[in-house]
Parts: C-alpha cells; structure tokens; sequence
C-alpha cells in the first residue's frame, strides 16, 4: 500500500517522514494556501523534507478543459514525478483524457460518489480520491461510497488506486484499507492520532518503573 502525508506543512513533513514510511505528499489549493507560500517554493522543500524523493500531488487551479491540461503540463515540466490533481467535473474528465493521451499521470479529485470516480478512472486516471470525511459531514456516507468505488475499480478499471482522502479519525483511514485501498493520505493530525497510542506509552513507562525497582537502571547494560 501507499501512505502519503495531505499537508504543505514543510516542518510536518520533515518530522513524519523520519518516522512513517511514507511514500509522498498530496496537496491542494486550500492546504498551500494555508502555508502562504507559493506552490513553486512549497513543492521543492516538500521533496527537501522527503528526502529528495516521493511522489508530489498538486492541484491545478483552471476550470476548463484546456486550461486545465496548460497547468498540468506546466506543473510536470517545473516538478519531476509529480502527479497532477483534477477535480472530477465534466471539464476535469475532458482533461484527465487528454492528459492521459500525453501520458501525464493525474488524480481525479473531489470525488463525493462511486459512479463520479468511476468515470475519472476510465478516463485514465491513475488515482481516484473520494473524500470521505466531507460526505459524511454532509450526512452522506463516505466509507459506503469508498467500498463501492473500490469495488468498481477492481472490477471495471483495475490500473486505477483509490488514493483514499480527507479523513477526520484514524478509524475511517483504517476502513478504507479494510475495503481494499491501495493507498490513503491523511492529514497531519490524523497521522498523530494514529502514532499517539497514550496506552503505549503507559505500558513502555511501566517496563521501565519495573526494570529500574528491579536493577537500579533503566538501561540494559
Ligand atoms: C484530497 O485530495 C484532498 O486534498 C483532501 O484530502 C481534502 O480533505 P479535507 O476534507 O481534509 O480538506
């Protein structure tokens, strides 16, 4: 499978990638926006904070289809091994087919329904991502949705991954791999949920209290 990091956060990144065997980083407008950067700066010092390599996701901003492909082109050209995201509109599905004919790779994105990232992947897709978290905050249901995407990506376009996204709990990242995902990205404080066990660290406080009653150290030499 593949973890990746849903953040701009050049320090986070740093920090985590030492820790998680992550494969990458993904991106969008809001998140680079978040960071005040340009994403010409942010993109670079991701892959800095990565090590010098891993895959990169970003956004392309324009709404048509043409447009669209300009950015994507531009984006691949300035950052290697770059995966190019476009929203999963009718001009998005437009694009993702020509990029696809100029083997750009792309994730289709915003993706609320099966049938939506269905149709991003036939269209040549290398990841589709469902948002869990804001379909349910819409009342919807965005594991049920990503069991049925997944399931339709096996059957129907199986050189597809659902790059599962935007997840509040580490309980829903853990569904979508139960469901088959090939891949997740979660936020920062998702990725510290899942690493901030507070039973572990009683447990290892616990082995030392013992070790040290026991031989005046908590060493093992
Ligand atoms: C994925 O493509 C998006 O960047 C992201 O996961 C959206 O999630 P959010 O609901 O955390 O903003």
């Amino acid at each position: 499978m593949e973890l990746y990091l849903d953040t701009a956060d050049v320090t986070a990144v740093k920090r985590l990638s030492r820790i998680l065997p992550l494969q990458g980083v993904t991106t969008n407008p809001s998140i680079v926006a978040k960071e005040g950067k340009s994403l010409w700066e942010v993109l670079p010092a991701l892959r800095d904070a990565l090590g010098g390599n891993g895959k990169l996701f970003a956004q392309v901003m324009a709404s048509d289809a043409e447009q669209m492909v300009a950015e994507a082109l531009l984006l691949s050209q300035r950052v290697s091994g770059l995966v190019v995201k476009v929203p999963v509109t009718r001009e998005g599905l437009a694009a993702i087919k020509k990029l696809k004919s100029m083997n750009i790779p792309t994730l289709g994105t915003a993706v609320y329904g099966a049938g939506q990232g269905l149709l991003s992947a036939l269209a040549g897709a290398e990841y589709v991502a469902p948002y869990v978290n804001r379909l349910d905050a819409q009342g919807g249901d965005g594991i049920a949705m990503v069991k049925e995407l997944q399931t339709l990506l096996s059957l129907h376009a199986p050189q597809s991954k659902v790059l599962a996204a935007s997840f509040r709990t580490p309980r829903q990242a853990m569904d979508c791999l139960l469901a088959g995902c090939q891949s997740i990205t979660l936020p920062v404080d998702v990725a510290e949920q899942l690493l901030n066990a507070p039973a572990v660290q009683a447990a290892v406080e616990k082995f030392e209290a013992d070790w040290q009653q026991a031989f005046g150290t908590t060493t093992l030499s």
